[in-house]
């Protein structure tokens, strides 16, 4: 090779390892999958997670898409070894992270692991930074697939979106030189708006504090309940996500998602309606979808909820990211456009108030922008029930639960020819 073309190429290397840091080829579509923390907090080792993984296996949910096993916080020692090395817990892990890597990859699944942007993760195990090439390495050597990156200890370096940037794009391009593909999950809670920041360099960023399995409550220990925070705390409620999720779809795309934090599903406290409600609005908005109950002891509810292929559809298939139409004291409407030009839309009216309610739906609130497309007609499909609920025309009409959820799936109902046009308004970044 002529010696002028080989550093011609190694330069260009370098500009696109530089210029492409989240371009893994990973998270195309929303991730999937489970992570230990929200049922088992610290208490963990090899035999919860292998356990939880062949149960994912066992109950088949890798089928509709559930493929990574994520080890949350407390893994490790409390020290480094003598060369700086992260050290696995040898009680919690007696044959090694790296075995149990290997276990989860026998199974045909990805395998997750943790660690936080400070000086200490937050449960006070050491965190990665400036160790992020060292730590990024020893994860490569154990083939892990994934990376849940959290912000406790950070030691001040926040404050502004550019603060926050240097420091995880670090541990993004110490994942990138190992050569592995490692899914890049950002958990910085939202602070400095990383949906702003994040796309370019992670596969998906927390855009709020920690979740609690609760419908809809005020906690001082979740001040905010809008997307800008100072102090985005944990305890927040599924109706407090939501709200501040609403307005950041338009920042999402493929490789890179808005993170409503982890599922509740399956989990003590919410009702069937609340559990279907949660379900529904992450698969819409594209979050990844990273399941937290007791999966080695999974109800048939929670199965039916988790395995709801039609709605698993609008978070894996050929759907934009969903917006809100309107926000009234009792409801929501939510829209979610088919990404091809079948001019199929999804409807979702959230009834949030408490007791099971009738509303009507007007077409102005669904085809916001397109006179034409209201005058048409529509086939209904209700996602949850599977019911065909017939042509409509100008307005739809729905019953819903308390805390529940309709879900509908429009499609054109009349003469192909009289098919209004579908305009595209703004291409997302991946179709420019
Ligand atoms: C939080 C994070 C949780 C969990 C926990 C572990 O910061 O948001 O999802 O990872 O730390 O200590």
């Amino acid at each position: 090779m002529i010696p002028q073309a080989t550093s011609f190429i190694l330069a260009l290397a370098t500009l696109l390892e530089s210029t492409l840091a989240s371009d893994n080829g990973l998270a195309l579509t929303p991730q999937m999958g489970w992570n230990t923390w929200n049922t088992f907090a610290c208490n963990i080792n090899e035999d919860t997670i292998l356990g939880a993984a062949k149960a994912l296996k066992e109950l088949k949910l890798d089928e509709y898409g559930y493929h990574y096993v994520v080890m949350d916080d407390c893994w490790s020692l409390h020290q480094r070894n003598a060369t700086g090395y992260l050290q696995y817990d040898p009680v919690k892990f007696p044959k090694g992270i790296k075995h149990l890597a290997d276990e989860i990859h026998a199974l045909g699944l990805g395998f997750g692991m943790y660690s936080s942007a400070g000086r200490y993760t937050c449960g006070r195990y050491p965190g990665s930074l400036n160790f992020e090439e060292k730590d990024a390495d020893l994860f490569a050597e154990w083939e892990v697939d994934y990376l849940k990156y959290d912000n406790c200890h950070n030691e001040g370096q926040s404050g502004t979106p550019l603060i926050s940037y240097n420091r995880y794009e670090v541990m993004s391009r110490a994942l990138n030189k190992t050569g592995r593909p490692i899914l890049y999950s950002m958990c910085n809670w939202g602070e400095d708006s990383p949906w702003d920041w994040a796309p370019t360099i992670a596969n998906s960023w927390r855009m709020s504090g920690d979740i609690v399995n609760v419908f809809d409550r005020y906690d001082d220990r979740c001040p905010c309940d809008d997307y800008i925070c100072r102090l985005p705390g944990h305890h927040c409620s599924i109706m407090n996500i939501i709200n501040k999720a609403a307005p950041l779809g338009q920042k999402a795309h493929t490789g890179a998602w808005n993170d409503l934090d982890m599922l509740e599903i399956g989990n003590d406290n919410l009702d069937y309606e609340e559990q279907k409600l949660h379900f529904s609005i992450w698969a819409m908005v594209k979050s990844p979808l990273i399941m937290g109950h007791d999966i080695m002891h999974t109800s048939k509810q929670t199965l039916e909820i988790l395995t709801n292929k039609d709605i698993i559809d609008l978070s894996q298939g050929n759907w934009g990211v969903a917006y809100r139409s309107y926000k009234k004291e009792h409801s929501q409407l939510w829209l979610q456009d088919a990404k091809d030009k079948s001019g199929n839309i999804v409807v979702a009216l959230i009834n949030n108030g408490n007791k099971d309610d009738d509303f009507t739906i007007n077409f102005e609130d669904i085809f916001l922008d397109e006179w034409d497309r209201r005058k048409v007609g529509y086939k209904v499909m209700d996602l949850w029930t599977k019911e065909d609920l017939g042509v409509v025309k100008h307005k739809l009409k729905v019953k819903v639960k308390r805390h529940g959820i309709f879900v509908g799936k429009l499609a054109f109902a009349g003469d192909p020819s009289l098919k209004p046009k579908v305009k595209k308004y703004h291409a997302e970044p991946d179709e420019l």
